[in-house]
């Protein structure tokens, strides 16, 4: 019998995203066959102190985006590598053969995390140092994928809300605005504006999120997804998803609050060549972008059939139906089969 490989699953963190991430990492602790994996549960709370979940009921309230927590019963102490003392008991970090971050957001899925793993020399799934910083920043990606001639949305970046007028970004982007923190995630400080007053208040809530904000040309058309797997030359892209948000646009009640938020449509209903298109750019932003492992890359889709690249997720939601996993089960693989691929591509 092969060893059992023993996965360090890091779910919570300090950033908005929380409590989705602990929901994330239920499922994928649920779906990891324990014949061939040992799972400890490393949960970070929101002030950035980590504990370790070492029995079954560490996550608690798992089916309330709004009341789901872990237990704090056992702080985790870091290792201290080439630092130990003789004849110290070793630390839990150092029995971990690979780590799972499922952390989304500000230091979880921006490479500040993914970092930390490579100073623990231990390897982790999904995308590098790199990879992570530069998905992370909407602004840098969307400049990335310009150079490469990917279409983008017309934007702005600002570093101060003074920086543009409302008059000014009506008539240099259209009528409707979407204001967006330029670093965070799930819909979190995104608002869709018309009017100079929404547009102050826009800016207010995404200034609040972060010091760099993307204001954007409202785009009307489908919101297709399309999940790719690989490390640096991915084969693999997965068949496309469409999500038809109940509200608005795609905020963070229509992702995880309402139950009836938005639907997704699994395969999305392109035609052929179209379809064909949109994965292809889906794995050259992935490479354009220096992704690793994973990511969600989420498109939108005009009614003259042309598309732009909205953003790329390297943490994409884990829940079991989330659109990353359903992606892939709608093109034949499996969610503990995508874990366990996952792994493997880890550890390559
Ligand atoms: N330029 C845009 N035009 C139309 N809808 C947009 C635009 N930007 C964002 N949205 C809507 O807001 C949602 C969240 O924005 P997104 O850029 O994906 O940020 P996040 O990283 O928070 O998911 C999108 O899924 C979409 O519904
Ligand atoms: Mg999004």
């Amino acid at each position: 019998m092969t060893k059992k490989i023993t996965i360090g699953l890091i779910c919570g963190g300090t950033s908005g995203e929380h409590e989705v991430s602990l929901i994330s990492a239920y499922n994928i602790q649920a779906a990891l066959s324990r014949e061939k994996f040992n799972v400890l549960l490393v949960g970070i709370d929101k002030n950035g102190s980590w504990y370790l979940g070492n029995h079954e009921s560490f996550l608690k309230n798992v089916e309330n985006v709004r009341k789901v927590s872990f237990d704090t019963e056992f702080p985790v102490r870091f290792p201290q590598r080439n630092l130990k003392k003789q004849g110290e008991s070793s630390d839990i970090i150092s029995e971990v053969d690979v780590f799972f971050p499922i952390t989304h957001g500000k230091h979880g899925e921006d490479g500040a995390l993914q970092g930390l793993l490579e100073i623990f020399g231990k390897p982790y799934v999904g995308a590098d140092v790199y990879g992570s910083a530069i998905c992370m920043d909407k602004d840098v990606t969307k400049r990335l994928l310009r150079e490469y001639g990917i279409p983008i949305a017309k934007y702005q970046m600002l570093r101060k809300p003074e920086e543009l007028r409302f008059e000014d970004a009506v008539q240099n982007l259209g009528e409707t605005l979407f204001v967006k923190p330029c670093r965070e995630g799930s819909s979190l400080g995104v608002s869709k504006v018309r009017s100079s007053k929404e547009y102050f208040e826009a800016l207010r809530e995404a200034f609040a999120a972060d010091s760099k904000v993307l204001v954007e040309e409202s785009v009307s058309g489908r919101e297709i997804e399309c999940s790719v797997l690989g490390n640096d030359s991915p084969e693999a892209a997965s068949v496309l998803g469409e999500i038809t948000p109940a509200y608005e646009f795609y905020s963070y009640e229509a992702k995880y609050v309402d139950e009836r938020g938005a639907d997704l449509i699994v395969p999305a209903d392109i035609d052929l060549d179209v379809s064909r298109n949109i994965r292809q750019t889906a794995v050259e932003a992935f490479q354009v972008t220096e992704c690793r492992g994973m990511a969600r890359i989420d498109f939108f889709l005009k009614s003259d059939n042309t598309f732009i690249l909205n953003e790329i997720n390297t943490l994409p939601g884990f829940t079991n139906i989330s659109m990353y996993p359903k992606l892939w089960e709608a093109s034949g693989l499996s969610y503990p089969d995508l874990l366990e691929s996952l792994i493997d591509l880890a550890l390559e």
